[in-house]
């Protein structure tokens, strides 16, 4: 398998390429549409056949890169299912998958940033985890139909009962980091992990989680006002207009 890590500076965004090297067929995961001429540049020198775009979520803090994708390289534009983005060719439930060659990615319901919000497990040895789960963090939960019990049962039930070395590529980082684990997150993810009394580190109760994240009082993504309707239509940019 091909697994690339790729990065927008400008919205801190992780874009993930993962492609079969026998069949060449291609995904790219949460593609940037200011980042469109790197990720075709890419496909071209690999010699890949981009087949999908996929989208953890409907993004507030940057465009897509599926329209334009889309155009260049006829692939198939998916969201999650319940995903208000009609223009989508496809949509994805909990549980299913797509295949690339030999790779299985198996979408893994996770709302709570937003309502319909899906991880995907790659392999069954790592797993985007959109912004359901950062590293030592999480997605916020104040806007787009976000609710915070509903994140902390998507990460506490669905993705901390995947194996503690699965490893975790989130959808955005802000301080340097590219990659954890499962079991490291479990452990010091402050968001989601406290120390009891004799110093060791349990799963935090859902009420503590909830106050804390009613209580971050975040300002509102800078592009907000333009990300969502546009990646309603699919990164298509006369939406907005
Ligand atoms: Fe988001």
């Amino acid at each position: 398998m091909l697994f690339r890590q790729l990065f927008d500076a400008e919205s801190s965004t992780y874009t993930y390429l993962i492609a079969d090297h026998t069949t060449k067929a291609a995904v790219l995961v949460d593609p940037v549409l200011e980042q469109v001429e790197r990720d075709l540049k890419l496909l071209k020198e690999l010699g890949l056949i981009l087949h999908y775009c996929l989208e953890t979520h409907v993004h507030a803090d940057h465009v897509t890169g599926t329209d334009r994708l889309r155009q260049a390289t006829s692939c198939s534009g998916i969201v999650p299912d319940r995903a208000h983005v009609a223009c989508a060719d496809r949509h994805i439930k909990d549980g299913e998958t797509l295949h690339l060659g030999d790779i299985t990615i198996t979408a893994i319901a996770t709302p709570g940033h937003t309502d319909s919000h899906m991880a995907y497990l790659v392999n069954d040895d790592r797993v985007l985890t959109g912004d359901a789960l950062f590293i030592r963090g999480c997605g916020r939960t104040d806007f787009q139909s976000g609710d915070a019990g509903t994140l902390y049962d998507s990460v506490t039930k669905h993705l901390f009962t995947l194996p503690d070395e699965t490893l975790v590529y989130p959808a955005h980082d802000y301080r340097g980091h590219t990659v954890s684990t499962i079991g490291e997150e479990k452990r010091w993810n402050s968001r989601f992990a406290e120390r009891d009394g004799r110093g060791a580190n349990r799963l935090r109760h859902r009420p503590s989680f909830i106050e804390f994240m009613n209580h971050l009082n975040l300002p509102d993504p800078k592009k907000i006002m333009e990300a969502v309707p546009a990646n309603e239509m699919c990164g298509h940019l006369a939406a907005t207009a």
